[in-house]
């Protein structure tokens, strides 16, 4: 297989790529067995449909607001809804687990001689929070908030706002996202993709194609021509 050459910076989504959003429910005891993959499910298909919605309506708010109000919808459509779950859920989405390649990948693509980022639409407190709790502080380069530009992805806004911050062209960069949308809209706007398929969803019928598709950030490094 080829690889992907005149690569400088590996930019990576935050959830679902180097967090596992499943991991709050997981570890929230309140919460049946049989019931946390609906919650983790529905939670995170509402946060993202409310971030698509909110920056189509120019109505901007925060991925903790967001991630908050998808929460709500989440556990009344449940039945589950209380004060004391609602903050312990999003207390859990604080220090979501990394998954477990995520560490070694990140040494090795900064031993190549990448500069690795995140660029994500958490907010800013979210993703340190995040970063600092799954013990990543010292393997990013960058965490880049799409805060900064008050509006989510897949709008070419944030996609920019990575290049500007790392100091580096598209074709440069190669990004890496578990979402399909989030692959396809970045390689559409000119960025080398990696779509890190966790979840097994099918290519998406939409602009754009990601250069390679793999089951694990692991795969990453060998797909990659070391820096120049
Ligand atoms: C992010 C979400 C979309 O990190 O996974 O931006």
């Amino acid at each position: 297989m080829s690889q992907i050459t005149g690569i400088r910076a590996c930019v990576f989504d935050a959830y679902g790529t180097i967090f596992d959003f499943a991991s709050a429910a997981a570890r929230c005891a309140e919460i049946p067995e049989d019931r946390r993959a609906a919650l983790t499910n529905l939670w995170r298909d509402k946060q993202l449909q409310y971030t698509w919605l909110r920056s189509l309506q120019d109505r901007y708010a925060d991925f903790w607001q967001v991630t908050g109000e998808a929460l709500d919808f989440t556990l009344d459509s449940l039945g589950i809804a209380t004060q004391a779950l609602r903050d312990r859920l999003m207390d859990l989405y604080l220090t979501l687990s990394a998954f477990p390649e995520v560490p070694a990948t990140l040494r090795q693509l900064r031993a190549a001689g990448f500069a690795t980022a995140i660029l994500s639409n958490g907010s800013p407190a979210m993703l340190q929070a995040a970063v600092r709790g799954a013990g990543l502080d010292g393997l990013l380069d960058a965490v880049l908030s799409a805060d900064a530009v008050r509006v989510f992805k897949t709008h070419p806004r944030v996609y920019e706002y990575g290049l500007q911050q790392l100091g580096v062209r598209a074709e440069q960069v190669s990004f890496q996202s578990s979402n399909a949308w989030d692959a396809f809209a970045a390689s559409a706007f000119g960025m080398r993709v990696v779509w890190c398929n966790r979840y097994g969803q099918r290519r998406e019928r939409l602009p754009g194609a990601p250069d390679h598709e793999v089951r694990s950030l692991a795969e990453l490094p060998a797909l990659l021509a070391p820096p120049a």
